[in-house]
């Protein structure tokens, strides 16, 4: 049998093979502690999953939840009184907000809604593996627009080329970010809105890591004056509420941008379960003190590497964004070899950064998204197996 042309430009994604690996190991026997995944172990706020049980056993909510093909109002409505909160955003819950099966599925429906066959897009490198595949699977390029740690892990829109800036359709990026937890701040979002008006380009602004963020403001791209004009704001409920499995999240933003994608969503899948939707009604309008408190977790643990990243020979100031740690590698070591060491070592996983793009080599990613005491187990084995780690 033969598949398509297309897959063969797709690389094998990073965590399932890194999952295959951790399974393979412990097959074998071995206690291995997994810091590479962000998925959040602890469990979603429990109003949320009664909220849930209540919707699911009503019969009305077992059937297909397209009688409104952009998501319930209900959930819309919930997503527009968000942001209004959280981030002083006005959306208006009919026109400029749909209901996603995750951030994941908006960034490849805005491809299928928005990019057409050979055009070029801007992709940040590092960057979110699951942009690239969406781009190809529509038949466009990806363009990677180098992220440096000497400019905050930003790109510098004065360094993409001018035919590239005019050729590319559309532009994916994400702050605070994975892989880097580098944070935007209000002057860079004008400078992207300047940079996607002057240059025709439609943002794709993935915002799933928007509430995680540590002493610093919240922050929406379409919170940026004329943001709504180039561009969407993909976000979720996996991060915030632990809510990965569930599925749900939104797009918002530019009206035009959101039909697209409810568009190409109509004809593809029908939906999220309207019992999921509910349940994140209740995630969204009564959840906040949650993030809080989820918050704390992250930063105490986040306290706890840094800490023993210090006692190895690190010198590393933690990014303000997400619940992750981009880390430097050691002298001697690509991001590939480093992660060997780590598991040959300490039987501890972590990501490399070169699978994040070419100018992630050079750094490793650990993910906080671990329960205490097998965090305080990895570290363990770190400071007891890792000899002082020499930098340059
Ligand atoms: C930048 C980014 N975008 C999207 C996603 C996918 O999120 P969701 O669970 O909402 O599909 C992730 C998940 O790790 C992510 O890091």
């Amino acid at each position: 049998m033969h598949t398509a042309e297309r897959l063969t430009k797709i690389p094998p994604y990073l965590f399932m093979q890194l999952r295959n690996k951790i399974n393979a190991a412990r097959a074998q026997g071995v206690d291995v502690v997994s810091l590479a995944i962000g998925d959040p172990v602890d469990p979603t706020p429990q109003p949320v999953i009664d909220a849930l049980c209540r919707a699911a056993q009503d019969a009305e909510n077992h059937r297909y939840p397209t009688d409104e093909e952009w998501g319930m109002l209900a959930f819309r409505e919930a997503v527009a009184r968000w942001y209004a909160r959280r981030y002083g955003v006005s959306l208006d819950a009919k026109k400029e907000v749909v209901a996603l099966i995750g951030s994941k599925e908006g960034c490849h429906h805005f491809a299928l809604g928005v990019i057409n066959p050979g055009d070029l897009v801007l992709v940040t490198d590092p960057g979110y593996p699951g942009y690239k595949p969406s781009i190809w699977f529509v038949g466009a390029e990806p363009y990677p627009v180098p992220m440096k740690p000497e400019n905050a892990f930003l790109p510098k829109f004065e360094d993409i080329p001018t035919d590239i800036a005019k050729r590319a359709t559309a532009f994916y990026l994400n702050y605070p970010n994975n892989p880097t937890g580098a944070v935007a701040n209000r002057a860079f979002l004008a400078e992207l809105v300047e940079f996607a008006k002057s240059n025709e380009i439609a943002v794709c602004y993935d915002n799933p890591y928007s509430e995680v963020v540590f002493g610093i403001e919240r922050l929406s791209f379409l919170g940026t004056p004329g943001a709504k004009e180039v561009g969407v704001e993909l976000n979720s409920l996996s991060k915030p509420y632990n809510m990965t499995g569930w599925r749900i999240g939104m797009a918002c933003g530019n009206a035009d941008i959101v039909k697209a994608i409810a568009t190409s969503k109509a004809n593809t899948d029908s939906g999220v379960f309207n019992a999921i939707q509910y349940a994140g009604v209740e995630a969204l309008d009564r959840c906040d003190d949650f993030i809080g408190t989820m918050l704390d977790v992250y930063a105490a643990r986040r306290n706890k590497v840094i800490a023993a990243l210090r006692d190895l020979g690190w010198t590393y100031e933690p990014p303000k964004g997400t619940f992750y740690l981009w880390v430097p590698v050691p002298k001697g070591f690509t991001s590939a070899s480093f992660c060997e060491f780590m598991f040959e070592q300490c039987a501890v996983v972590i990501a490399p950064g070169a699978a994040y793009g070419v100018n992630g080599e050079g750094f490793v990613r650990f993910s906080l998204t671990v329960e205490e005491h097998r965090l305080d187990e990895a570290l363990r084995r770190m400071r007891a197996s890792l000899p002082r780690l020499e930098f340059s």
